[in-house]
């Protein structure tokens, strides 16, 4: 069947009538590359998604990350619809579930100690700082360019910074990435290019009396999953411990998604505190923080502040339940890593008989191509931007939309498998982009 977009290109024009924009997150919109429109979903299952239009998508957006089961995994349903009939869908009150998902959690992830739930990546975040400001007394953050840890004031700043206003490498310039975030919030930052240890070195010993803490993504899911150089987060975890100064994992995107354990398991690092979201509840809207007691104690002795009507209640918690059990079974992220990682391969073979340059990063269940040379392959922000500007990504993109492969429009975004994606969804992929790959030839 050909591709069509009227339907959703019709919707469009009527929510921007009522929604600002037309859609909920900017993620979805034309400017993110959603063009001619962005596409108005019927329903998901499994790892195949359906749009109004009635095109049918083998799914690598996976919701951005939650769906890590798929769509509608069977067994997270079932839970969260008895609790719903049979309990309540909240109470703001203490309850048994809450129990069961948080030591489920410190169970996979031996770094968090004790935890709290959240709503939101974004939210998690912002108490992760709140704690280490707390517990070291100090003010500062040290975040790094590229990254994305959510869009609240204090942090959402040079995630995607213009070189031109960004200043020098080795002192960068922080950038708000929105009017209306204050300028005075600038003084509260440290901006650093990432897997630069000498100059985290330099920065974290200079400043170590003003910096609370450090924050990082693990592997660089937000600027096209660039991996950690060797050594690198084991070097940050050694200078931050040295100069007293709380590490924060933000692993809302890695967590539970690359290992059970997170980037954390994988890197065997232990940072002070994590914040989790996406994979953790299936597809529901759960988040939380977590890490060492010494810390997480502020929290239990009023010290730190910690609220929220939302939290924990008892459809996330039946849904992270549920989903953990489900992540737990024996080989799980074997099947799904090597899955990945036969597409991913798959990708770069077919983009190199095509003439274009090709490389892969990131790990088998959260990847992405790149129109370069392995060795040009680039290890923070600022080297990735010249490769961004003049990547053909988006015209890859449309290739794989037209023939039935969903994938996010931008080449600093990354494609995302679930435990549902099959053999056979696989060598579809790979048939899309081959025809892809021929009509940009
Ligand atoms: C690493 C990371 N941190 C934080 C966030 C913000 O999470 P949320 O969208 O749930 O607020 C995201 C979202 O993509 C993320 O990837």
């Amino acid at each position: 069947m050909a591709y069509r977009t009227e339907r959703s290109q019709a919707l469009f024009l009527d929510a921007q009538k009522y929604l600002a924009g037309g859609v909920g997150s900017g993620t979805r919109a034309p400017s993110s590359g959603w063009v001619p429109s962005p596409v108005y979903v019927e329903r998901g299952q499994g790892s195949h998604l359906w749009d109004t239009d009635e095109n049918e998508y083998v799914d690598y957006l996976m919701g951005g990350g939650p769906l890590i089961l798929g769509h509608r995994p069977q067994p997270v349903i079932d839970r969260v619809c008895q609790t719903l009939q049979e309990r309540g869908s909240m109470f703001s009150l203490a309850h048994d579930l809450e129990i069961e998902a948080s030591r489920k959690i410190c169970e996979c992830i031996p770094s968090i100690e004790k935890m709290r739930f959240d709503n939101s990546g974004t939210s998690a975040v912002q108490r992760a700082i709140r704690l280490a400001r707390a517990f070291t007394g100090k003010t500062k953050v040290v975040r790094f360019e590229g990254h994305y840890h959510g869009w609240s004031d204090q942090i959402h700043w040079s995630n995607r910074p213009p070189l031109e206003a960004a200043g020098r490498r080795n002192a960068p310039r922080p950038i708000p990435n929105s009017n209306g975030i204050p300028e005075v919030l600038a003084e509260t930052l440290v901006v650093l290019p990432w897997n630069d240890v000498d100059l985290l070195e330099k920065t974290l010993r200079a400043h170590k009396d003003e910096i609370a803490c450090v924050i990082t993504e693990p592997i660089l899911g937000n600027t096209g999953g660039i991996l950690p150089q060797p050594g690198y987060l084991q070097a940050m975890r050694a200078i931050t411990a040295e100069n007293d100064i709380v590490l924060i994992f933000d692993e809302v995107l890695t967590g539970f998604r690359v290992a059970l354990g997170g980037a954390q398991a994988l890197y065997g690092i232990t940072p002070d505190l994590t914040t989790l979201a996406k994979a953790m509840a299936g597809g529901f809207p759960a988040a939380a923080v977590g890490g060492k007691a010494e810390i997480m104690d502020l929290i239990a002795r009023g010290e730190v502040m910690y609220g929220g009507t939302y939290n924990s209640n008892p459809i996330v918690t039946s849904a992270v339940i549920t989903t953990l059990e489900m992540l737990r079974q024996p080989g799980v992220y074997e099947r799904m890593n090597s899955l990945g990682e036969r597409l991913a391969n798959g990708l770069v073979d077919r983009m190199r008989s095509a003439g274009f340059p090709a490389c892969w990063t990131g790990v088998g269940a959260m990847f992405q191509p790149w129109f370069c040379e392995p060795e040009q392959m680039p290890g923070d922000y600022r080297a990735a931007v010249p490769i961004l500007k003049s990547s053909p990504f988006p015209a890859f993109w449309k290739g794989l939309m037209s023939s039935g492969v969903l994938v996010q429009p931008r080449q600093d975004n990354l494609f995302l498998l679930s435990t549902a994606h099959t053999a056979a969804d696989v060598e579809f992929t790979l048939a899309a982009a081959e025809r892809a790959l021929a009509a940009m030839r």
